[in-house]
């Protein structure tokens, strides 16, 4: 039962139909997922968090749906660049403006799991790792994120850091995420629900087996680039590895959204850092620049996206920003191949 003030688990929250969470329960047995009569780990960040903010948030405009359901993954192998506040500042504001949206953490640092307020120590809590290396349905790990309605997170617990090991000697490994992916679609559609309109997937920073079985998932990549020196450092290898998949196991993958990160704007690097990534990129680059800002660093702590944390800031302003461009640029498109997009950018930087 949900008490009062709390937001609801996944049987009990509005995007699954009430009909389609009773049919789901029986058949899934996703009510065990919560221990019975218990206060979940779950639900104690309930309790933490609940009503802590004060702040008022802006006026919201409601955000398109996309064309068809979008995979993306955040991905850069520069450590630091910004990928997790990238991951669920964009997916909270996406939620915010009305879609579904499912993160999932493929970083054993588990900070994005943590930032939207899942316990990733709790006992017992699955996660990717289970996915990956367990054959646990995706559907089972997915945790509702505790400030943001229709905002979901399927966890990276700390198994996550033996997974790149384990999954050299399994089948198809690759393929791993991908198959959870399609089967959650098919599990939500099997109980009459619409999978996410979002589901955003962030990377570790390095191009190993995690990172690609996010590409091989995912409709597009999203690049974070810091507006820092070396900003382009690594970005031809990115590029390639997205060909390969491309080539290869995944020849929807295309190469999406640039977004600009921390950028200061009391230094004349950061602009031309942007002004040189736009001359490379000049169709990919999104016009919104997320501001080096300290509220961004400080909402995870708190267990917040800068979303809820400081709704009016110039930080949450900017992942709205650029969460109304992506969610424009994905209704306005369906996922296919753009060789000659990625062909071009490879050009431009080599
Ligand atoms: N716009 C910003 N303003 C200020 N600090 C930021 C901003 N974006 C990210 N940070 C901080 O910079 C650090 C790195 O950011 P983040 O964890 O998002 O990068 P990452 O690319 O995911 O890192 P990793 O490669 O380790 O996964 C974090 O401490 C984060 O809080
Ligand atoms: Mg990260």
């Amino acid at each position: 039962m949900t008490k009062k003030g709390q937001r609801p688990t996944l049987t009990e929250s509005a995007w699954v139909p009430a009909a389609a969470r009773a049919e789901f329960a029986a058949t899934s047995g996703a009510e065990g997922t919560e221990p019975e009569g218990g206060v979940s780990a779950y639900d104690e960040q309930l309790l933490r968090f609940g009503g802590d903010v004060s702040r008022e948030t802006p006026p919201v405009a409601p955000l398109p749906r996309p064309a068809s359901p979008r995979v993306i993954a955040v991905s850069n192998q520069k450590g630091g660049v910004g990928k997790t506040s990238t991951a669920v500042n964009l997916a909270a504001a996406l939620a915010e403006g009305g879609l579904t949206v499912l993160v999932i953490d493929m970083d054993p640092q588990g900070n994005a799991s943590t930032a939207l307020g899942v316990d990733r120590h709790a006992e017992g809590l699955l996660g990717v790792y289970d996915v990956l290396a367990g054959d646990r349905p995706l559907l089972r790990t997915v945790r509702p994120c505790p400030e943001i309605p229709d905002l979901w997170v399927a966890p990276a617990t700390i198994d996550l850091a033996g997974a790149e090991v384990e999954l050299v000697t399994i089948d198809h490994r690759e393929y791993r995420l991908r198959s959870a992916v399609e089967r959650l679609r098919v599990q939500l559609e099997r109980n009459r629900i619409g999978p996410p309109d979002f589901i955003l997937i962030d990377c570790p920073p390095s191009l190993g087996l995690l990172t690609l079985n996010a590409l091989v998932a995912a409709d597009e990549v999203l690049i974070p680039i810091q507006c820092e020196y070396y900003a382009l450092e690594g970005l031809t290898q990115l590029v390639r590895t997205v060909r390969l998949v491309q080539a290869g196991l995944n020849p929807a993958l295309t190469l999406g959204a640039i977004l600009l990160t921390m950028y200061d704007g009391r230094t004349r690097l950061a602009a031309q850092v942007a002004d040189e990534v736009r001359t490379h990129f000049p169709d990919s680059v999104l016009a919104a620049t997320i501001p080096r800002t300290v509220r961004i660093s400080e909402a995870p702590s708190y267990g917040q996206s800068v979303i809820t944390y400081d709704p009016s800031g110039v930080g949450a302003r900017a992942y709205r920003d650029a969460a109304g461009e992506v969610a424009a640029r994905a209704a306005a498109t369906r996922p296919g191949p753009d060789d000659i997009d990625t062909a071009r950018s490879e050009a431009s930087l080599s």
